[in-house]
């Protein structure tokens, strides 16, 4: 089926058009924590992703703007928190700059010492393999150590809005004659 465009934009020219076509790409949402030296670190990343399963890697990427940027640049561990959809909240306090962020949160010291955050749906505790320039953005893989998995929903975020997971209705339907 052929259809007409909302947007056909030269990316360069028209970031927030790029950026609204980026935002058709469902993703999770995630918390990326850290220590570096006596300090803690933490931001929201939907720019997650795995990468292999053997060996279990993984990748996000910080902007260069970012206040925690220069910890991340130097933490040689990270822990992936994976949202459940009841942690909007989490996802616009760590998605926000500020001073103690894990002031008042409830959070545990993860086995690779980096904080796990309670009531995810998902945790990678991970030590840092590798790193590449992209754009202004520091693209960081890691490799996973433990991967622990809760009986919790996913938070979602596509088209620039928070959204929950439910079956789709044509999950089980056998595909249609072209
Ligand atoms: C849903 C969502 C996804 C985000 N994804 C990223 C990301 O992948 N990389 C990034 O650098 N910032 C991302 N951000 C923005 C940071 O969370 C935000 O700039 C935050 O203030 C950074 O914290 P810091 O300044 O304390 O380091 C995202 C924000 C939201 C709400």
């Amino acid at each position: 089926m052929e259809s007409v465009p909302l947007h056909d934009a030269d990316p360069a020219a028209e970031p927030l058009l790029f950026r609204k076509c980026l935002g058709q790409f469902a993703t999770g949402v995630t918390v990326v924590t850290a220590k570096v030296g006596e300090e803690l670190v933490g931001l929201t990343v939907n720019s997650f992703s795995s990468v292999s399963l053997t060996p279990p890697l993984i990748l996000w990427s910080i902007a260069e703007t970012s206040n925690s940027y220069a910890k991340f640049c130097v933490a040689d561990r990270f822990t992936i928190n994976v949202l459940a959809d009841d942690q909007i909240w989490l996802s616009k306090h760590f998605g926000r700059s500020g001073p103690n962020k894990f002031a008042s949160l409830s959070w545990t010291m993860g086995r690779n010492g980096t904080p796990v955050l309670n009531g995810v749906a998902a945790f990678f505790e991970c030590s840092r393999e590798s790193e590449l320039r992209g754009g202004d953005h520091l693209i960081l893989v890691g490799r996973v150590q433990r991967a622990v998995q809760f009986d919790r929903n996913t938070l979602l975020f596509a088209q620039g809005r928070y959204r929950i997971a439910s079956d789709h209705p044509g999950e089980n339907i056998a595909m249609a004659a072209t």
